[in-house]
């Protein structure tokens, strides 16, 4: 079995929270120890002095973790920027020693980790690493979250093209808010060999920010075999 997925997406508002949080419930609806992980979140909100991210909030109440925030996300920005911009705007350092670190803790504390990026593959955490050294560094396969707007096949193709070059492992492609896609679907398919884990239809009940989960997860597991996202292949 694989030890955790990282959910990367195409572009930024596609759907990583969500999927990752779906990934994160039907994980622990099959009876694992799950934990998740977004480390690096900028767009930070402050509640009562301390910097919360709803990514976080969202991916915690999912699965009902009691992880402690410092472990989930250790590193929270304010500036809703790329992390390099965040943290020369704010004055932060950004030490991924505490990312490898924390990620070492929740790997050795639970069956399988969720992961969530950050933008996409190639978004700046630091002045030397990007998403796609984060994956690699945690040794996890990709899932890539794509959604369908004018601009999307070539986003979704880059990020497949550029996932490739990296030598990073895709175990697939899950196509969110689907709505009226086939065509873009269809394209990707005939453009591109990576696989398709599956659709998720637009669900006018879930909110990220409002922490609303509507029918997400059965709509998720209706959809998606979550066996080969666990699954290690050879
Ligand atoms: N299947 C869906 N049905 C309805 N709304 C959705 C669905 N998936 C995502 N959304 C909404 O779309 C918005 C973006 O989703 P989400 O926050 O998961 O994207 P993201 O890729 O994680 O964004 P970010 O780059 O900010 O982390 C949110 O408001 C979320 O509630
Ligand atoms: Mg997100």
């Amino acid at each position: 079995m694989e030890k955790g997925i990282f959910v990367t997406g195409i572009d930024t508002g596609v759907g990583k929270t969500v999927i990752a949080g779906a990934i994160a419930a039907a994980i622990k609806a099959h009876g694992l120890d799950v934990g998740v992980m977004k480390p690096v979140a900028t767009g930070a909100r402050e509640i009562d002095g301390k910097l919360v991210s709803e990514d976080v909030v969202y991916l915690k109440k999912i699965i009902d973790s009691t992880d402690d925030d410092d472990l989930v996300n250790p590193i929270r920005l304010k500036p809703a920027s790329a992390p390099t911009i965040a943290a020369s705007k704010t004055g932060v350092l950004i030490d991924m020693e505490n990312v490898w670190k924390a990620y070492k803790e929740l790997a050795d504390k639970h069956d399988f980790v969720v992961v969530e990026g950050i933008g996409g593959l190639m978004a700046p955490v630091d002045n030397t690493i990007l998403v796609a050294d984060m994956a690699l560094k945690m040794d996890l396969a990709l899932v890539i979250v794509s959604k369908y707007y004018l601009g999307a096949i070539n986003h979704t193709l880059l990020t497949l093209e550029y996932a490739r070059s990296r030598n990073l492992r895709i175990k697939g492609i899950i196509f969110n808010m689907l709505r009226n896609g086939e065509d873009f679907v269809a394209e990707i398919g005939r453009l591109s060999s990576s696989p398709v884990l599956g659709t998720i239809p637009f669900d006018e009940n879930v909110c990220v920010e409002k922490c609303l989960y509507g029918d997400i997860v059965e709509l998720f597991r209706k959809e998606i075999n979550i066996s080969k996202i666990m699954r290690k292949e050879t």
